[in-house]
């Protein structure tokens, strides 16, 4: 693995706070690090105070600061807000689903991102459509029950882009419904393995990393079923539980090493794990949604909004915590 020596956060963050205030000082978005050839090289004076934004005829005035409206500044900045503008992201699981889109959301805030999933086509046809907008990322095919392939992803991790700030283990698989007494200890093997191993294994390299940086955020993907019962699924409930012992435990020994760990837990989210339950059958889609406290199942992308946020810096204080994105669902 690469030496962290001459890495300093310094040379990366744009500011430790976020990128932009809206009503402030655009200012801000000067000296901002982007990726090129898979480098991340600063560059200076994306806006500049004095200069209308917009389209190319400076059609839409610019007030002073204080006085710019949030329709003025969406117009001006018709993309993102840059929340994780030059940092690099690794998520795992990322070939489809939640994973997908959180990698997608990562790129469009600046993030330079390692597709991870044990399905290659699968992360490269991610990697394409975040490439195809400009972004940049790069496809990594790994299982991450297994801790040579672990390793080697971080490894792709730090060769590429020199560090790693966020990682988000979003990787996992859901399981047969049944009754305690017909569960196979296979079954059981195979859920510990894939929901619960395959994230101690990825924070065990996550967290060495990040520590020897002094920064770094990370969030792993549990499930409403990691602080209720999940009828039905006694493997996959205790998993899920044991990610959150997990998050709390890396989070609380790393914290004053300038490392966060938090947790995500989804509620039923749209998805091709819930979709092959569903079936594409719309009486089915109203069951399960009549059992999420809005009534329509999640969108990937919503999930997505909580991990992005999670791992930027606007959650600096925000560590060994699990957040439910849930649409009103369990209300702990
Ligand atoms: N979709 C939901 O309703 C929901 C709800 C709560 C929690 N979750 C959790 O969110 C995460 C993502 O779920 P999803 O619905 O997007 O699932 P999904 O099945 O749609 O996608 C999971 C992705 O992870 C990859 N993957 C699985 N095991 C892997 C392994 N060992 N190594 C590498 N890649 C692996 C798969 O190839 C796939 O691309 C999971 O941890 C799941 O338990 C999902």
């Amino acid at each position: 693995m690469s030496s962290f020596d001459g890495v300093r956060s310094q040379d990366y963050n744009v500011s430790r706070f976020g990128n932009v205030s809206r009503f402030g000082n655009v200012s801000r978005f000067r000296n901002v690090s982007r990726f090129e050839n898979g480098s991340p090289t600063t560059v200076t004076s994306v806006a500049d105070d004095s200069t209308p934004r917009g389209d190319d005829s400076g059609a839409i005035p610019w007030p002073p600061i204080g006085e710019q409206t949030d329709e003025m500044m969406r117009a001006a900045f018709p993309l993102r807000f840059g929340l994780t503008e030059g940092k690099v992201a690794l998520v795992t699981g990322a070939g489809r689903g939640i994973g997908a889109s959180i990698a997608t959301l990562f790129a469009a805030e600046g993030a330079a991102v390692v597709v991870c999933d044990r399905d290659i086509d699968a992360a490269r046809s991610v990697v394409q459509a975040i490439q195809s907008r400009g972004g940049e990322s790069v496809p990594v095919a790994a299982d991450v029950t297994l801790e040579d392939e672990v390793a080697a992803v971080m490894s792709t991790a730090i060769d590429r882009y020199g560090r790693l700030d966020c990682a988000v283990n979003n990787a996992g698989i859901s399981g047969r419904f049944g009754s305690f007494i017909d569960l196979a200890v296979e079954e059981w093997e195979e859920m510990l393995s894939s929901n619960l191993t395959s994230v101690f294994l990825c924070l065990k390299y996550e967290l060495g990393i990040m520590a020897a940086q002094g920064f770094g955020s990370i969030v792993n993907i549990s499930s409403g079923a990691g602080v209720i019962a999940a009828p039905g699924l006694p493997h996959y409930t205790a998993a899920k539980h044991g990610v959150l012992g997990l998050t709390k435990c890396a989070a609380q020994e790393f914290a004053a090493k300038g490392v966060r760990v938090n947790a995500i837990l989804p509620g039923t989210t749209r998805t091709p794990m819930i979709e092959s339950l569903i079936g594409g059958d719309p009486e089915v889609e109203k069951r399960v949604s009549r059992g999420v406290g809005r009534g329509s199942i999640g969108e990937p992308e919503e999930v997505a909004e909580a991990a992005v946020w999670l791992c930027s810096d606007r959650a600096s204080f925000v560590s060994g915590e699990s957040l439910l994105v849930d649409g009103a669902t369990i209300c702990r």
